[in-house]
């Protein structure tokens, strides 16, 4: 392992358990030893257990790794999880108490008052909530959360205008790939040449991730930010990158040259600590009329940039844009692996 730290993925069959393959292939800090899915998957070797769907190849020496029983006995102690909510309801808080850090994509524990959701970028402080968080106080492990993929980009071109000017409220209707439903996801009779005007959950889960991604940390508790915030999601026929259309009422009267500057000049722990998979610009403004698009914007930082564009007054709210982020990367297996990075920094995985 060559000083490498050893970590688990669980859930490494799906599409973002096969993410985090493509992402630590070559970390500098951290290793794959340990894989883990369904009892479908378990025993076999990882190359006939998946179906490989990310566009570079599978790594040999991944491929050779024998899917693990989901269980945290051999576990390593740093787990990336991607099981659907249901599954890690029970499976995230067993590791937890095994002594592992599980850094989760799920939403099953997200809203939960001890466990830190967080985006490096955004509410990196918000981590201290591990402090008091009740399986790091019995075992030393603990579950540190990543935001829904539509949360994401959502909450990453509003920082920016939280910190200068201050939010009143937010309107945001997403535009959100198929991707983002695992794999095999959505029927294909049933996306293409369609929208989909519902996604079980979705609208909840942006509208109060936002709330606690943008709200205040007060001793062992956070405060949610206190503005008003309304989201329709809507499932289209995108591979990947969810796009979103928002409207935004600020405190303080702002100038387009000022929002666009204050998106662009955006910078914050990752960029300053150079966690390995921090993009140079967390958010990058386009200026083509037409653009972000999903087919040209998606990968701009390696995927973990969110990118903004069509910034112009709103005639009911103040001003209105759109932003567009990659669901599996910067939404997914990329934000974990930001946590991850950070909490090695903050010297969480010792
Ligand atoms: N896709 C996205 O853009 C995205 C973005 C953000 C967050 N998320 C969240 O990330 C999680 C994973 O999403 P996904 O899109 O990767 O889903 P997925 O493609 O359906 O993959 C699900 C994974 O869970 C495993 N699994 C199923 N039942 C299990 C069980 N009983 N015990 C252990 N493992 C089990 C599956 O293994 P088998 O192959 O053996 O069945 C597979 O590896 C979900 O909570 C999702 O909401 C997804």
């Amino acid at each position: 392992m060559q000083n490498k730290t050893a970590v688990g993925i669980l859930g490494a069959t799906g599409i973002v358990g096969q993410r985090f393959v493509q992402m630590l292939e070559n970390h500098p800090w951290f290793e794959v030893a340990w894989l883990a899915a369904s009892d479908r998957s378990e025993g076999k070797l990882y190359a006939d257990a998946v179906r490989w769907r990310m566009k570079t190849q599978l790594p040999a020496r991944v491929a050779n790794l024998q899917v693990a029983p989901a269980k945290p006995e051999g576990a390593p102690k740093i787990i990336f999880a991607a099981l659907d909510a249901a599954i890690a309801s029970e499976l995230e808080p067993r590791f937890a108490e095994a002594g592992c850090a599980v850094v989760s994509n799920s939403s099953a524990l997200r809203m939960q008052s001890d466990v830190p959701l967080v985006i490096p970028e955004v509410n990196s402080d918000h981590m201290k909530l591990l402090e008091c968080q009740k399986w790091r106080r019995h075992s030393r492990g603990f579950v540190v959360t990543n935001p829904n993929c539509s949360a994401i980009g959502l909450v990453m071109a509003l920082a920016p205008l939280q910190q200068k000017f201050g939010i009143e409220t937010v309107m945001a209707v997403t535009m959100q790939a198929v991707s983002g439903a695992g794999y095999p996801g959505v029927a294909s009779l049933d996306i293409l040449g369609n929208v989909i005007p519902y996604i079980a959950k979705e609208e909840e889960k942006m509208e109060e991730e936002t709330l606690k991604l943008l709200g205040r940390l007060e001793g062992s508790r956070i405060v949610p930010a206190p503005f008003g915030m309304s989201a329709h999601c809507n499932r289209v026929a995108v591979e990947d990158g969810h796009t979103e259309s928002v409207s935004v009422k600020l405190k303080k009267q702002a100038g387009n040259d000022e929002i666009i500057q204050a998106w662009n000049d955006f910078r914050s722990a990752p960029q300053e600590m150079r966690l390995p998979s921090a993009p140079r610009q967390p958010v990058q403004y386009q200026t083509a009329a037409d653009r972000p698009q999903p087919r040209f914007d998606v990968d701009a930082g390696n995927g973990m940039t969110a990118t903004v564009g069509r910034l112009r007054p709103c005639s009911v709210l103040d001003w209105k844009f759109t932003v567009l982020s990659h669901n599996t990367i910067r939404g997914a297996a990329g934000a974990a692996l930001l946590n991850a990075e950070l909490l090695k920094v903050q010297g969480y995985l010792e």
